[in-house]
Formats: C-alpha cells, structure tokens, sequence
C-alpha cells in the first residue's frame, strides 16, 4: 500500500459577477495554506476578468494566464511553479470533468464570487455549467458550500434562492468587508472577504486582521 495521501482539492468557482479580486485573493490564501484546487471559470466570468483586469483568460494557457492574474511571476516567486502545480484547471463547459461527479474526490466548494445567475443556477440545481453541476454535487454530498454573493441591491428572487440555498446548507457570505480590520487600502477588504471565506472552510490564512476587543486597535 502507498503512503502517498490522495489529492483532496477544494473546488473554486469564478462565476461572473464584479469582484475578481476577491477570487484572486481566496486562490492565493488556499495556495499559500499548501490546500490544492480545482478551478472553474464560468464564461461570464471571463469577461468580468477581461474588464477587471484585462487578463483574456484562455483555457489553452491557464497556467500562464493565472499566474498573471495572481500576480505571479514565475521566475521572480520561487513557490509559483509549486502552487500552479496544486492547481487543476477545467472549462466551464466540461461536463465530464471530475467535480461534476460524486465520487470524484473534493473537500468542498467555494463560489467566489457568485453572480445572482449562478445563485439561482444552483438553488434550482440547473447544472448549465460545470460550476453550477459542482456546486450541485457539493450539496447533495454535503461538503461544505460557501456562496460569496456579489450584487448590490438583492431582488426578492435572489433573496429567496439564497435563503434556499442556505436551508439546504450552503454557507452565504455575502462580499462584504468588515472595516474593523483596518481598512487603509482595498486589497485590505478585498482580503478581509476572502479571509471569511476560508474561516468558513476551516484554512488557516493570515488574510484578515482578526477583531482583538480593544477598539481602535486596527488604526
Ligand atoms: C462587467 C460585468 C459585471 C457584472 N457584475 C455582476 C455582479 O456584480 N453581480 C451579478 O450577479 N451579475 C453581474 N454581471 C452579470 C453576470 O455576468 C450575468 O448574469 C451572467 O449571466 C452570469 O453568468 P454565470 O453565473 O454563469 O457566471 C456582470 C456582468 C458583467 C459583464
């Protein structure tokens, strides 16, 4: 028998609403915590990043594409070549892939950040991606789904889907940052989302500034 542990990865989903960046810092935290991913990017998405960052992301070129977009330089970040290693990437429109089934070996999913389409997608279990079919799969095998919401404000029908969503056991975070951790710069709330987000799935991040009791401590 071998030793060797099977790979678990947590599934990351990037559907198409604004906030790209807190995608990016989640990836980096997972990464950064030795956590290995599977990453999906819905075909909205794809333009949200394009607008977001200007990164063209083609399925062809992940790796390279990712690395610029976690703002890697491969040969200036010695870990790069090791955290791209811990990455599996796979189209959106792979519906053979390993997440869309059971079996396939997950620790859960992380949503980040989730459009309204992709909140309803999944609360109606409509599987029209990948991403959607994962986090299908993440319920019914109850691992844990965190579900980073990003639309401002909430129709009726969003709220209904996520209160769903959240009854069937999906975490819903919205993309809210707390500005008691200090919040000199906008990466600092960008990371203050995806640090919540990874409390959720119980990794270790050093992402946020945790709240100490004393008031004022964060200036
Ligand atoms: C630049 C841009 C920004 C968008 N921002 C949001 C957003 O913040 N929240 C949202 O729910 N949808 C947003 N959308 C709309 C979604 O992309 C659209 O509903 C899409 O169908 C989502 O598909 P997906 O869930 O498969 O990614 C945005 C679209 C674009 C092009």
């Amino acid at each position: 028998m071998s030793d060797a542990q099977p790979r678990r990865p947590w599934i990351v989903g990037v559907s198409g609403a604004s906030g790209t960046p807190y995608a990016a810092a989640a990836l980096r935290g997972l990464l950064a915590a030795g956590e290995s991913i599977d990453l999906m990017i819905s075909r909205a998405a794809r333009l949200t990043l394009l607008d977001e960052t200007g990164i063209a992301f083609r399925d062809a070129h992940w790796r390279d594409d990712l690395a610029q977009w976690l703002g890697w330089h491969v040969d200036a970040e010695p870990q790069a070549p090791k955290w791209l290693d811990a990455v599996r990437y796979w189209p959106a429109g792979d519906l053979a892939a390993g997440p869309s089934s059971g079996s396939y070996p997950a620790k859960g999913m992380l949503v980040i950040p989730a459009s309204t389409a992709a909140v309803a997608g999944v609360r109606l279990g409509l599987s029209k991606d990948l991403l959607q079919r994962a986090a299908d799969v993440t319920l019914k095998e109850r691992r844990p789904l965190v579900v980073v919401v990003r639309e401002t404000p909430l129709n009726t029908q969003t709220l209904e889907h996520l209160l769903a969503l959240s009854r069937a056991g999906a975490v819903v975070l919205p993309a809210s940052p707390g500005f008691y951790a200090g919040a000199r710069d906008v990466q600092r709330l960008v990371d203050f989302v995806a640090g919540k987000a990874l409390d959720v799935l119980g990794v270790d991040h050093d992402l946020l500034r945790r709240w100490s009791g004393e008031l004022g401590a964060a200036q």
